[in-house]
């Protein structure tokens, strides 16, 4: 498969998934979602990659929404399959057996923030626009947005942006929970780089089952979650990873995790 929308290059155990349709302030189109599904799914598969980062390329946005001149003419059936692929390509990321931070460069409007909130957390330039423009072209967020973002900020405020369509800035989106830090413009990379390392330090597979945990365990009642935690964490005893990392601590060295 040619990529031609979706460029990614890995350096020092972390990948640097860049959406790149500059013309377009990097909107997605359905080739462009399934060129990044396919690319995280292939990076899966890469043992020297810990961390993905995704980004926008250029200086001015991180994705401006889905595709407005793909969507135009599409009948409900296309659209139904438009949004769907829109689900799978979010879904990658989200199932992504590395973490993925989003490092928001920009504008991250309607599926440029859906995107954004199907990656693990979120990192923003100063300079970010954040909002669902969705109503004000006759439709509503359609990658997942109207879910995954109440979960995130709570409904009342979900609702605010999604009805509005309102575009917040990075300092607001910090304070209501949807970006974890907010970062000098010119040093956003360079932060969503640091935070990666520090993650590709620990142990892949503990980092790995970690965030299928709470994946899994979010939307169930606690004793579910609880339940699944139990599990997953005994058999983390299996692995050699645990051995190495409790060795190292108590033999005062570095730990050399093999992700096994
Ligand atoms: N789709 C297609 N093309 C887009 C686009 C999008 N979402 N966003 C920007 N572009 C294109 C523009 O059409 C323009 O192309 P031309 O140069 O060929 O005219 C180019 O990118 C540059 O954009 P602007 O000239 O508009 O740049 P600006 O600086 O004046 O404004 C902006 C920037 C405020 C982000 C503005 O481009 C904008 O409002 N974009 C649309 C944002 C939006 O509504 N996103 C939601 C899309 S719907 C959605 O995402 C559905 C869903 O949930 C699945």
């Amino acid at each position: 498969m040619a990529h031609n929308n979706v460029i990614v290059e890995v350096e020092e155990g972390i990948a640097v998934v860049k959406i790149s349709r500059p013309k377009a302030l990097n909107a997605l189109n359905a080739e462009t979602l399934s060129e990044l599904a396919h690319e995280v799914k292939a990076l899966e598969h890469r043992s020297d990659v810990a961390v993905l980062i995704l980004t926008g390329e250029g200086d001015k946005a991180f994705v401006a929404g889905a595709d407005i001149a793909e969507m135009k003419d599409m009948n409900p059936g296309q659209a139904q399959v438009f949004s769907r692929l829109g689900h799978a390509a979010m879904a990658a990321l989200e199932t992504c057996t590395r973490p993925v931070i989003a490092a928001v460069n920009g504008y991250a409007l309607g599926g440029g923030l859906e995107l954004a909130l199907a990656c693990d957390f979120v990192y923003a330039s100063e300079q970010a626009k954040i909002g669902l423009p969705e109503v004000t072209l006759g439709i509503f967020p359609g990658f997942a947005g109207t879910q995954r973002l109440p979960r995130l900020i709570g409904k009342a405020r979900a609702k605010e942006l999604i009805f509005t369509g309102r575009i917040i800035d990075a300092q607001t989106a910090l304070a209501w929970g949807i970006v974890n830090k907010v970062c000098v413009h010119e040093s956003l990379m360079d932060e969503a780089k640091k935070t990666a390392g520090q993650i590709a330090l620990n142990s892949p597979f503990a980092v790995r089952v970690a965030k299928e945990v709470v994946t899994r365990g979010y939307d169930r009642p606690t004793e579910e979650g609880e339940a699944i935690e139990v599990m997953a964490w005994a058999n983390l005893f299996a692995t050699s990873d645990q051995k190495e990392g409790m060795a190292a601590f108590l033999e005062k060295r570095k730990p050399r995790y093999r992700g096994v």
